[in-house]
């Protein structure tokens, strides 16, 4: 089974106040991009395509080893993803299986995340996706920010990356975004675009070094946790 990681890592910085793509931002004196690239590695997946901004590839090229694979992302992470999905069938390189879809904001994923993600696919699953619970008590607001509903957390769990896939399902899942009737907005995720193909996703258990940086809070914990 051949396994291909697609880090997303075009997306801009400035929730987190950068001055350059977040993927780019340095931890622990070392861009984002890399540390989601060695995470996948360490995990069991060492063929790797980055989809970056288009107008930086000259600068992720700089800092990601000669093996990785730059495409041009795209406006959303969506189409990001879709444009990095079309290198994972190059002519003249082994055809990806399974894809291993990864944020590049999650740069401290554990590979122990990854190898779980690549043994449920290896045991068949088509999706699968790593979780962890929701401990916090869960609100609806309304416009006002007054609480309208209370959401039992019990069923509820934060959805992480890796995110893994048979590729063909994935391609197909993707393909059927082109219907204009399908309004690909809320899709976050992978996860959310082949739940809507109407394929099961599975999970798996995600890992808390694995949250997402967003903010410069995220950031400032991430770097406390690199120098532990
Ligand atoms: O913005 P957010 O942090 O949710 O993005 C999640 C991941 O998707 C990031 O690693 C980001 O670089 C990537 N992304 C992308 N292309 C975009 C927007 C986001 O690859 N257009």
């Amino acid at each position: 089974m051949h396994a291909v990681g697609i880090v997303a890592a075009a997306g801009s910085g400035l929730r987190l106040g950068a001055d350059r793509p977040k993927a780019l931002v340095s931890l622990g004196g070392r861009a984002l991009v890399c540390w989601a690239v060695d995470a996948l590695r360490a995990g069991g997946v060492s063929d790797i395509v980055v989809a970056v901004p288009a107008d930086e590839h000259a600068a992720f090229a700089t800092v990601l080893p000669l093996d990785v694979r730059l495409v041009a992302g795209g406006e959303t992470r969506t189409a990001s993803v879709r444009a990095a999905l079309r290198a994972t069938t190059e002519p003249g390189r082994p055809a990806a299986d399974v894809v291993l879809v990864h944020d590049a904001a999650r740069p401290l994923t554990p590979p122990a995340v990854v190898a779980r993600v690549l043994a449920a696919l290896t045991a068949g699953a088509r999706a699968v996706v790593p979780v962890l619970p929701v401990v916090d008590t869960t609100v609806v607001v309304d416009d006002d920010g007054m609480i309208t509903d209370a959401v039992p957390r019990g069923p509820l769990r934060r959805v992480q990356t890796p995110q893994g896939f048979d590729r063909a399902c994935l391609v197909a899942a993707y393909d059927a975004l082109d219907d204009p009737t399908v309004d690909a907005t809320p899709f976050t995720d992978d996860a959310a675009v082949i739940r809507a193909a109407g394929i099961p996703v599975t999970t798996v258990e995600g890992h808390e070094r694995a949250g997402k940086i967003t903010v410069a809070h995220d950031l400032a914990v991430a770097e406390l946790q690199v120098r532990s």
